[in-house]
């Protein structure tokens, strides 16, 4: 073949992918009108005025670091958002901490992987908790781990049978390298793990000498307002816990920015696997200039819009959906998680739900084991008005209905 015929024929880039790939994405479509998906926040409080101030001042004042990586700073972050948590922590989540137990990341889906880099080999063993976050999940499995599930009730893991389960896997020789747990708004049961077994679990963290990775990004979103210490702030003797939380929920999730906190020498080691050079200056700046002075008021306003939209998706459910079907009635955040009879596979009618314009997470994704999820399944309310709240879960009512027929 000559070299002009060559240019001519098309490239197949696909032939040199790497084996395993995950299957492409398929382009972006407008979202449906009843996107009940996704950890969206409530568009009408994002606090875009004061960001955009806030931007502005910042800019003015030290528009000249965006010269250099990092702002000329740490690797860690920018230190005047560091303060902020270190202020922020201290007074919401009764957690003391340095500024140099922070590593500012982008968003906590980075601060999963950094910890997952860290920790996990192919192999490896971690307790999750029975319903859980369906990004870690799809992680975990990514990294050819093995995990166990713990039980939950209304107050987060059951301690007892995390000791069970710590027990068992000690009988066999295995250290699960760590608890991931999300104890203060779980993701999806809305649970509030109470200070009591928060020490517990911490407790059998040491007994066992296997980490907890907690998981707080919700943390901000308690509607009454009491907020238990963190587990790490609980943890007297020190060094078990890895903690990590993020702005997304309690102000924008497209800003992409969360935080790890942990003894220093475990962040110097995390952020040696940060490889992105630094999170995004420009939203660091905006955040430490925005949240001293209107972090507070800002999730107090948040938290009053997400709670009607809370009592608008529960009344909503319990209406259409009748007493067969239980729902969660969380103490924050932004998703209800629906029981249904066990032997309905609420991802028999998601595709069908789909057509309609209707989204939702069916819960074999968002558990442990696929086997107990099937049978429940994910709202989200933060981003859904409540007339589509009110229209989507009505129709999704009769589509599920229509199911069993
Ligand atoms: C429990 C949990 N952890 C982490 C994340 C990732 O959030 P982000 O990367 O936006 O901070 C989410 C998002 O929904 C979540 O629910």
């Amino acid at each position: 073949m000559s070299r002009d015929q060559g240019i001519k024929m098309a490239f197949d880039m696909t032939t040199m992918f790497r084996p395993n790939l995950p299957p492409a994405a398929t382009p972006w479509e407008e979202p449906p009108d009843y996107a009940f998906v996704g950890g969206n926040n409530d568009a009408d409080s994002i606090p875009f005025g004061s960001l955009a101030e806030a931007a502005v001042n910042v800019l003015k004042r030290e528009g000249k670091s965006l010269a250099t990586y990092n702002l000329g700073g740490s690797p860690l972050g920018y230190l005047p958002l560091r303060e902020f948590l270190v202020d922020a922590l201290g007074s919401r989540a009764s957690m003391a901490v340095d500024p140099n137990e922070i590593l500012v990341t982008s968003g906590s889906l980075q601060a999963l992987d950094l910890v997952n880099k860290a920790l996990l080999t192919r192999g490896d063993t971690v307790i999750i908790e029975q319903a859980t976050y369906g990004g870690m999940v799809s992680k975990l499995a990514g990294l050819g781990v093995n995990w166990l599930g713990v039980d939950l009730d209304e107050d987060g893991i059951v301690p007892a049978h995390l000791e069970q389960l710590l027990q068992s896997l000690a009988v066999e020789g295995v250290t699960p390298k760590y608890i991931y747990t999300i104890p203060t708004v779980q993701n999806p049961t809305g649970s509030v793990m109470p200070a009591d077994r928060r020490r517990e679990i911490v407790r059998l963290a040491h007994e066992y000498q296997v980490p907890i990775f907690e998981d707080d990004c919700y943390a901000d979103l308690v509607w009454d307002g009491t907020r238990p210490p963190t587990l790490r702030a609980l943890d007297e003797v020190g060094g078990a816990v890895i903690y990590c939380g993020s702005f997304s929920k309690s102000i924008a999730p497209a800003l992409r920015v969360g935080y790890i906190v942990a003894d220093e020498h475990v962040i110097l080691q995390l952020s040696t696997l940060k490889t992105d050079a630094g999170t995004g200056a420009l939203e660091q700046l905006t955040l430490a200039e925005f949240a001293p002075t209107h972090f507070d008021d800002h999730v107090e306003r948040l938290m009053t819009a997400l709670k009607a939209k809370r009592d608008v998706m529960v009344e909503a459910v319990e209406r259409e959906f009748g007493p067969d079907i239980h729902v969660t009635r969380p103490k924050g955040g932004i998703y209800v998680w629906l029981t249904f009879p066990a032997d309905v596979d609420t991802g028999s009618f998601a595709a069908e739900a789909a057509e309609d314009g209707i989204l939702f997470n069916p819960g074999a994704g968002w558990s442990a084991h696929p086997e107990w999820g099937k049978s429940r399944l994910r709202l989200c309310f933060g981003d859904a008005t409540p007339a589509a709240i009110n229209t989507g879960v009505a129709r999704l009512a009769e589509i599920y209905r229509a199911s069993l027929s």
